[in-house]
């Protein structure tokens, strides 16, 4: 167990911070056990929904508010669905909840909801399932349903489990690093807003990071923020800040216009830490952290969604967990793909774009009006250690409908396996997601395996996306799309979360 040495917290006023969570919420699916099939003897199975909502639930069997239905919204939705959260409405009492009883088994029968990006698919079925994963199980939907078409009963609230419904910002045991928004962000009209800030965490040497807080200044407009390292190389602290100016004319405490990534050339990127709503704090996995270079800089890449009132963040933060104990494993989340100028060798590996069968050469460009369009890149494994992978997210912009990502092993089993398919790709929902496993489980990388990363676009008016971005640039027809970050640039890009013995590099 790793010892945490006790700092004073260090605040900022630059910047701000996110965290990547990849776990929308940490809460278990509550189990279900008396809940199931065998129920049919109460009024679910007699639905005559007027006179059930009146009834005060008596028999164990009928499917209530108070014993089933408000813990199971409370540990998968409340999150997200509380009083001033980003969802439109709250989940946490009855009466906010009971009218919406027929639209919520809609949508988790739909998948809609809860927004949770990875599933398995006929080609895609990772070795472990996802930590933190709000989805309802089968039966947990059928208790939905159940209780919806009984009239949406409210019960007893002597039957309801200890626990009561209200939601409780997460919070992290210590902040030893605090960078906060310099300045408030007004968020009016009907533009989402993009924005890049510039951060300096002030690190110490030999600090790893433990854990990572985004808190919201104003949760109803913060729609996702991805929080990057960047890297010093030789450069000293402020000669990286002048590298940053010269590139987007502001130093620490700016910010700047950005989409779907920092927007910097000539420097190491990697992420601290990627949040969406709803997310709990992102920790490293045990006795690892990442270890982080006392010259480097954060940029948070912020982005804000209208809800159509003005609405004004007055102080989002990125909270850091820090210690200076060494680590026997080291955890860091490193961007492998397509994008931007981004050189295609890095210490990991080499990447290739694949031809398509329509391409005489292999190139990055999505044609306008193009529908199931795929852009494929192969990366090829150099390090000569074996490293294993704890958490992935996929990364792509507006024109992206389906990501996967598979590891090939080069040894003589040949075997090839999915690490993570997002087939309903949404840039609305971007985070990553952690597997559920201890460190001997997790799915293993080493020496000339081969990566392959294969993305889905749909550059037609049918995307939504497509249509809101060239509304926004006042066209009415698609456009060819290149690499680049820009919203009608693509990016075909995989988060790897590695975790590889600490060998001091
Ligand atoms: C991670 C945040 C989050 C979680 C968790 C979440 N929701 Fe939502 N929900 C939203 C947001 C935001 C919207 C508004 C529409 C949108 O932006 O997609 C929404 C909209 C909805 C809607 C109306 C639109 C639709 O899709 O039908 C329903 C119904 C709904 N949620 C039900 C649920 C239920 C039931 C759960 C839990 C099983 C849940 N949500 C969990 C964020 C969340």
């Amino acid at each position: 167990m790793p010892m945490w040495t006790m700092r004073k917290p260090r605040h900022s006023s630059f910047g701000s911070g996110l965290s990547a969570c990849w776990g929308l919420v940490c809460c278990a699916s509550v189990v279900l056990s008396a809940c199931g099939g065998d129920d049919t003897s109460g009024s679910s199975g007699e639905a005559d929904g007027a006179a059930a909502q009146t009834v005060t639930s008596t028999q164990s069997a009928l499917v209530t508010w108070h014993k089933d239905i408000g813990p199971l919204l409370r540990d998968n939705c409340v999150s997200c669905h509380h009083t001033g959260g980003i969802a439109p409405f709250s989940l946490e009492t009855y009466e906010a909840a009971q009218p919406f009883a027929s639209q919520l088994v809609l949508a988790v029968e739909s998948g809609s909801m809860p927004p949770f990006l990875a599933r398995e698919t006929d080609t895609c079925k990772p070795r472990l399932p996802w930590a933190d994963d709000l989805r309802l199980s089968a039966e947990q939907k059928q208790l939905l349903r159940s209780w919806a078409d009984a009239g949406a009963p409210e019960g007893d609230a002597s039957t309801a489990p200890p626990d009561g419904p209200a939601y409780a910002e997460p919070t992290l045991e210590r902040e030893d690093v605090i960078m906060r928004l310099a300045e408030p962000i007004t968020v009016d009209g009907n533009r989402d807003i993009h924005t890049c800030v510039v951060a300096d965490p002030g690190f110490d040497a030999g600090t790893y990071v433990q854990a990572r807080l985004i808190t919201a200044g104003n949760p109803r407009v913060l729609h996702h923020v991805v929080s990057y390292l960047v890297q010093p190389g030789s450069l000293t602290k402020a000669e990286l800040e002048a590298t940053i100016r010269e590139q987007h004319g502001v130093g620490i405490g700016g910010r700047y216009e950005c989409f779907g990534g920092p927007g910097l050339e000539g420097v190491g990127i990697e992420m601290l830490d990627a949040w969406a709503p709803g997310g709990v704090p992102n920790r490293a996995p045990a006795n690892s952290g990442q270890p982080v270079d006392p010259n480097s800089l954060v940029i948070l890449d912020m982005h804000y969604h209208p809800t159509g009132q003005p609405e004004v963040d007055e102080g989002t933060k990125l909270s850091l967990m820090t210690t200076h104990e060494f680590q026997q494993y080291v955890s860091r989340l490193v961007l492998i793909g397509n994008f931007g100028a981004r050189p295609s060798e890095t210490v990991f590996g080499t990447g290739a774009l694949v031809k398509q069968p329509d391409e005489t050469e292999a190139q990055f460009l999505i044609p306008a009006g193009a529908k199931d369009h795929v852009e494929e890149m192969t990366w090829t494994w150099q390090l000569p250690i074996s490293i294993r992978v704890f958490a992935m997210g996929t990364h792509m912009h507006y024109v992206g409908q389906d990501m996967q990502i598979t590891l090939e092993h080069a040894d003589e089993s040949a075997r090839t396996e999915c690490l993570i398919d997002t087939p309903q790709w949404d840039y609305n929902w971007q985070r990553a997601y952690a597997y559920d496993g201890n460190y001997d489980q997790l799915p293993v990388i080493n020496s000339a395996d081969k990566l392959h990363m294969r993305c889905v676009y749909d550059n037609t008016l049918d995307n939504r996306y497509v249509s809101l971005a060239l509304d926004q640039q006042g066209k009415d027809q698609p456009v060819d799309v290149p690499l680049g970050e820009d919203t009608l640039d693509e990016m075909c890009l995989g988060a790897f979360g590695l975790i590889y013995p600490n060998l001091g590099f």
